[in-house]
């Protein structure tokens, strides 16, 4: 479907980075926006942003995703005034790179509660909606690399984002019918304000190699607008699947037709990883 002047778009994580990025973007084709975050200075700002561009912010409002009760009021006072969404895009997400006898808990349940349950609230409070409008519809999940890779470090973000993944594929077909497409997007790198406050448990930050490591990945992240123009065209195109950069688009292909390289690989990966380990380890609270 396209995304154009009155296209009614919801978007989470609206404060920063790559859903910033998307609401400016469907903000300068003409969209109507419904905008959510945590963060309400980066969301007022968001909506300053889009003021001067053809598209306008209709409704924007601080919740936390992973809090079912504010999602569906959110969702209530949305359909009451406006009628059921054209678009719905969940990008709000955390982060979180640790092994398993660093994580505590609560660390762990809380990138499922954002990153998963968040998602699921939001389809649950939106999607039932958009089929009884019984017209063309989308619906945007944006996961991660994680979500395709169960890489080294990642078991509670790769959990979160691989079932964000496995989700969108159920609802691609379930959806079909009703004229909703659906499209998850698996970014590598992106260079967003994440890349600072994703929660690094159990290493040694002021080593040099952590230091080396942080940047190495910082130099092949790409811009959150150069991910908010494909998520843009694929929803146009409806397109399921979008692995935002080259590098990720390598590491599927190895996984999926040279496994043992695939392996060699991500074994390499996690020797670097544990290298930066603290001698202290167990778990900490960042
Ligand atoms: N930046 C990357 O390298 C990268 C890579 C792969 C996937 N992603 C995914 O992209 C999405 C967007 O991340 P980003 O890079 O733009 O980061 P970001 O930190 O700039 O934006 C994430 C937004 O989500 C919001 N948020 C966090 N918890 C929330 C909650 N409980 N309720 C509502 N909002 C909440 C934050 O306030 C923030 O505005 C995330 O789902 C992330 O997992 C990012």
């Amino acid at each position: 479907m396209e995304i154009g002047k009155g296209t009614k778009v919801f978007i989470t994580g609206a404060a920063s980075g790559i859903g910033r990025s998307t609401a400016l973007a469907a903000a300068g084709l003409g969209a109507r926006l419904f905008l959510t975050d945590i963060n309400r200075d980066g969301l007022d700002r968001t909506a300053a942003l889009v003021a001067g561009r053809p598209g306008e912010v209709c409704m924007a409002r601080v919740m936390d995703i992973s809090e079912e009760e504010q999602v569906r009021r959110f969702a209530e006072d949305i359909h009451a005034k406006y009628g059921p969404m054209d678009v719905v895009m969940n990008i709000a997400g955390i982060a979180l790179f640790a092994q398993i006898e660093d994580m505590t808990h609560a660390q762990w349940k809380k990138v499922i509660d954002v990153n998963l349950w968040g998602p699921i609230h939001v389809l649950q409070s939106f999607v039932p909606a958009m089929i009884r409008a019984d017209k063309a519809g989308h619906i945007v999940n944006v996961a991660s690399v994680a979500g395709l890779m169960g890489a080294p470090w990642h078991a509670a973000y790769s959990a979160s984002k691989a079932g964000l993944v496995g989700m969108s594929e159920a609802l691609f077909f379930d959806l079909r019918p009703h004229g909703i497409g659906v499209t998850v997007v698996c970014p590598g790198g992106v260079d967003t304000p994440l890349q600072d406050t994703v929660a690094i448990l159990g290493a040694d930050k002021n080593s040099a190699r952590f230091t080396e490591l942080k940047k190495f990945f910082g130099r092949h992240a790409i811009s959150p607008d150069a991910v908010a123009s494909q998520i843009v065209k694929a929803v146009q195109r409806k397109k399921f699947l979008v692995i935002t950069s080259a590098d990720v688009r390598f590491g599927y292909f190895f996984k999926h037709h040279v496994p043992p390289l695939y392996r060699a690989i991500m074994f390499r990966i996690a020797g670097l990883l544990n290298s930066l380990k603290r001698a202290d380890n167990g778990p900490s609270e960042k």
